[in-house]
C-alpha cells in the first residue's frame, strides 16, 4: 500500500465550512484518493462541527502536544469519510467555540496559539500513526507552519526524512500575522527567523512560512499564480514569492458536481439538466416568492451575488450601482455576511427598493444552491479571485457570470462576444465598467432568448473535474519527492 498524503486544512465540508477553503478540503482528498494516492485529512475539532451522518469516535485520548505548556495534550477523533481517514484535533478550550476564526468583535485574540497548537497535534498524530506520510499538504495560514516544521525536524529525526511538504495558498490576503513575541515558543528553531524565513518586518508571518519551507508552492488557479508575482496582487508577498518562482505553480480547483448539481440537488424547488431544463423556472418562480419579490420578475433578469461580503468580492461595486440596475427593471438578490458597511447598505437598499431588492445577512447553505439555480444572472465584480467556486458552480446551473477578468474568474468563464462564451467579464474593478457589462447581459437576455438559451447550454456543460487537479497535484508530489 503506498503511502498516504496528508491534508491539513482548517475547514473540511460538511463537517466545517465558512468559504471556499470547506468545499475544496471536501473533495480534494477524496478525489485524490479516488484517483489511486491514499489520502487522509488533518482538521480542528470545531465545537460547531457537524457530525452528520458520520460516526465520529475518540481514537486516542491525551495525545502530548507540548505548546504552549508541556502536559498539554490533545484528543483525537476520527471519522471515515468515504473511505478517507478523517482526524478531528480537540482542545476544547481551542476549538469549541461558535465560529471558526472570528466572532462579531473581530479576530480571535489567541488565533496564532490556537493554530501553532494544531500544527504542533498534526505533527504529533502522525508521528503517532507511526508510518511516514509521502506528503504533507498544508493549506492557508492556519496551517502554513507544517512545511517549516518538517523542513527543520528533516536532517535530525528519521521519521520526516522522505515527507515531502506542499502548501497552497487560498487566499494571500490572510496571513496569520502576529506579534514576534509569539515565535518564541512555537518550535522553530531561530534560524526560522529571517527575513527570508518567517520575519515579516519584525512580526512573525504564519502564512510566509508555508512559503518558504514547502517543498512546493500552489494556488488555486493558472492565473493567481501569475498575478501573485506582481506588486498589485502580491500583498506584501510578492518578493517573496518571486524568489520560489520556480517552485510555484497555479492548479485550478474542481467544482464537487456531487454536491453542486442542479440534476439532483435536494435543496432545489425542482430539479433540472441540460435535457429537461424546465425545473430552472420552476426554481426562478419559488426563489422570488421565498424572498418576497415581485412576481412580475418572473419576466425579468434575476440577477444573484454570494459572498463574503468583503471588499474582495466587491460587493460595494454592487451596491453603488443598484440604483442604475433598479432603473433597467431587474431583480436583485443578495446572500452574504461580512463587513457591517456593506451589510448595512445592502439592508437599506433592500427597503428602498423593496420587492424588487432582496438580501440574506447570513450564512445559508441550502439557500446558496436556491440562489444558484433560481438567478438568471450570477454577479461576481471580485477585485480579485485565487479561484473562485461560485462562478464555477452558476455556470454548471445555467446561470451565466458577469464576473471581474481576475484569476480564476478568467481562468472558467469563457467571456462574451464569442462563439464559445459562458459569461461575461470586465477588465475594470469599476462600477462603470460592473454596469457596463451587466447591461450586455440584460440585453442578450432580454433581446436574444436564444442565443442566451445557448449560453446557458454551454455554461451548464463545463465541467472542472477534481480528477484533472489531482493529476496535476500528484505530478508536483512526485517532483517534489524525487528531490528529497
Ligand atoms: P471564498 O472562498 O473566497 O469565499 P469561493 O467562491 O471559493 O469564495 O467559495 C465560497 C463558498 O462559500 C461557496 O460554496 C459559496 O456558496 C459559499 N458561501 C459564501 N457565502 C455564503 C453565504 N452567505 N451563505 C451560504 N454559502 C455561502
Ligand atoms: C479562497 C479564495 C477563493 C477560492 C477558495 C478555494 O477562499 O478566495 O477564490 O476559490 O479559497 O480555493
Amino acid at each position: 500500500m503506498a503511502q498516504s498524503v496528508f491534508f491539513a486544512t482548517s475547514e473540511v465540508y460538511p463537517f466545517s465550512k465558512s468559504g471556499g477553503l470547506g468545499d475544496v478540503m471536501g473533495a480534494l482528498p477524496l478525489a485524490m484518493q479516488q484517483s489511486g494516492q491514499p489520502a487522509a485529512v488533518i482538521s480542528p475539532f470545531y465545537g460547531r462541527v457537524s457530525t452528520g451522518n458520520y460516526q465520529i469516535r475518540l481514537t486516542i485520548s491525551d495525545l502530548p502536544v507540548g505548546y504552549p505548556w508541556a502536559p498539554i495534550t490533545a484528543d483525537i477523533y476520527e471519522a471515515d469519510y468515504h473511505g478517507v481517514p478523517l482526524y478531528f484535533i480537540a482542545r476544547g478550550e481551542y476549538f469549541d467555540r461558535r465560529f471558526y476564526y472570528n466572532d462579531h468583535k473581530g479576530d480571535y485574540f489567541d488565533n496564532a496559539e490556537r493554530f501553532i497548537f494544531f500544527c504542533r497535534a498534526a505533527i504529533a498524530l502522525m508521528e503517532r500513526l507511526g508510518e511516514p506520510p509521502a506528503v504533507v499538504h498544508a493549506h492557508d495560514w492556519q496551517t502554513a507552519l507544517l512545511p517549516a516544521y518538517i523542513h527543520f525536524l528533516r536532517p535530525f529525526h528519521p521519521f520526516w526524512r522522505q515527507t515531502a511538504t506542499m502548501f497552497t495558498i487560498h487566499n494571500l490576503a490572510f496571513q496569520g500575522r502576529f506579534s514576534s513575541r509569539l515565535f518564541d515558543s512555537c518550535g522553530l528553531p531561530p534560524e526560522a527567523w529571517n527575513m527570508d524565513g518567517v520575519e515579516y518586518y519584525g512580526d512573525f508571518n504564519l502564512l510566509k512560512s508555508g512559503i518558504a519551507y514547502a517543498d512546493a508552492v500552489t494556488t488555486v488557479s493558472p492565473s493567481y499564480a501569475r498575478e501573485i508575482l506582481t506588486e498589485k496582487f502580491g500583498c506584501g508577498l510578492d518578493g517573496m514569492l518571486r524568489k520560489r518562482e520556480l517552485h510555484l505553480y497555479g492548479v485550478l480547483n474542481g467544482a464537487d458536481y456531487v454536491v453542486w448539481d442542479p440534476a439532483s440537488d435536494p435543496f432545489l424547488p425542482a430539479n433540472y439538466s441540460l435535457d429537461n431544463i424546465a425545473g430552472k423556472r420552476i426554481c426562478k418562480k419559488k426563489l422570488i416568492e421565498e424572498l418576497g419579490l415581485l412576481p412580475r420578475l418572473e419576466k425579468r433578469p434575476l440577477l444573484g451575488f454570494i459572498g463574503r461580503l468583503r471588499g474582495q468580492k466587491g460587493i460595494d461595486l454592487l451596491n453603488s450601482i443598484i440604483p442604475e440596475l433598479m432603473e433597467m427593471d431587474v431583480g436583485v438578490v443578495v446572500l452574504g455576511e461580512g463587513n457591517p458597511v456593506h451589510e448595512a447598505r445592502i439592508l437599506e437598499l433592500m427597503e428602498n427598493y423593496q420587492g424588487r431588492v432582496a438580501a440574506v445577512v447570513g450564512y445559508t447553505e441550502d439557500l446558496a444552491h436556491r440562489m444558484q439555480a433560481g438567478s438568471d444572472i450570477f454577479l461576481m465584480p471580485s477585485r480579485y479571485e485565487p479561484c473562485g467556486l461560485t462562478q464555477m458552480y452558476a455556470l454548471r446551473y445555467g446561470t451565466p457570470p458577469v464576473a471581474t477578468a481576475v484569476g480564476g474568474l478568467r481562468d472558467t468563464i469563457e467571456p462574451w462576444p464569442g462563439e464559445q462564451a459562458t459569461g461575461f467579464i470586465f477588465g475594470d474593478s469599476s462600477p462603470k465598467d460592473f454596469l457596463q457589462a451587466i447591461k450586455e447581459a440584460v440585453f442578450l437576455w432580454t433581446e436574444s432568448p436564444e442565443a442566451w438559451r445557448a449560453m446557458t447550454y454551454r455554461a451548464m456543460r463545463q465541467a472542472f473535474t477534481w480528477t484533472k487537479s489531482c493529476a496535476e497535484y500528484s505530478e508536483i508530489y512526485r517532483k517534489i519527492r524525487l528531490r528529497l
